[in-house]
């Protein structure tokens, strides 16, 4: 089972058979996606929130990002493995940008680099690049900059504001990005903006007009407790297993019940004997 390549996308959205990508943020997630058989893996900023406890994404920090994408280094051989840039990790300059992408590629083996927005990140997708680095580019709601969109909501819902977005799409696509993910925007928008691209377009809370989609690994296995956006979809419940299993582990050491003799350790008789001399 080879690593996919840019080549298999391309391949996928011209046969227009779905690109599934999904989150994973440590070594089991990695190992479960892959043998879940999706295309992609983004190790995602949202890993500040699902995994870290911050209450955005903005708080997580190159160190912790890449310590995470390690992780899903070693756990992954055939997905294409996509690293997510924190906030305030490229945005100032080209040469930030492309020193920060310069680390996650070189210590944590990702084969592409997520960076939000139009605007400005246009112009850092480009150095990155002509500097030999595909991108995905990100637009729609970009949490990132959430509090300046109006918080956790749509984006592109009024004509002008559809336009901004498919611009920015657009802007992104000319820079050379190889992916784009669009999010949260109204389906009218996806469907308006994919006749427009010859990169493969991923959707989250965009419809069902994109070459693929994305999904946050906590959110479609149910990992934490609370609600989810209005676009996500539980395929399972795992935080109600693991809290099923871990009190059934509590009751069992309380009623004494674990650990049972085939749990323990043995020793030979003789050496008992001599233990009880
Ligand atoms: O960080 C993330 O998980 C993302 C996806 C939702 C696209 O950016
Ligand atoms: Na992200």
């Amino acid at each position: 089972s080879k690593r996919l390549t840019l080549g298999d996308l391309a391949t996928k959205k011209q046969a227009g058979e779905p690109i599934v990508m999904v989150t994973a943020y440590d070594f089991p997630s990695a190992q479960i996606v892959e043998e879940a058989g999706v295309d992609m893996v983004l190790v995602g900023d949202s890993a500040a929130m699902t995994v870290l406890g911050y209450d955005s994404t903005v708080p997580v920090t190159i160190d912790e990002m890449l310590m995470l994408t390690k992780a899903v280094r070693r756990g992954l051989t055939k997905p294409l493995l996509v690293g997510d840039l924190p906030f305030g990790s490229y945005e100032a300059s080209d040469e930030l940008a492309l020193a920060t992408a310069q680390r996650f590629i070189k210590e944590a083996g990702v084969d592409l680099i997520k960076i939000e927005r139009g605007g400005t990140t246009v112009d850092r997708a480009r150095a990155l690049v002509n500097a030999g680095i595909p991108v995905v580019g990100h637009v729609g709601l970009t949490p990132q900059t959430a509090t300046s969109l109006g918080g956790y909501r749509a984006q592109g819902r009024t004509a002008d504001a559809a336009l901004a977005v498919i611009d920015d799409a657009l802007a992104l696509q000319d820079a050379g990005v190889s992916v784009l993910v669009i999010e949260a925007v109204p389906s009218e928008v996806t469907a308006a903006l994919a006749p427009l691209l010859r990169i493969p377009l991923i959707g989250i809370g965009a419809g069902a007009d994109a070459d693929g989609q994305v999904l946050v690994f906590h959110d479609l296995l149910g990992i934490y407790a609370g609600g989810v956006a209005k676009f996500v979809k539980r395929y399972a419940d795992v935080r109600g297993v693991s809290v099923a299993g871990v009190q059934a582990y509590a009751d069992e050491v309380r009623d004494g019940v674990y650990p049972a003799p085939e749990h323990g350790y043995g020793m030979p008789e003789a050496e008992v004997a001599r233990l009880r001399e």
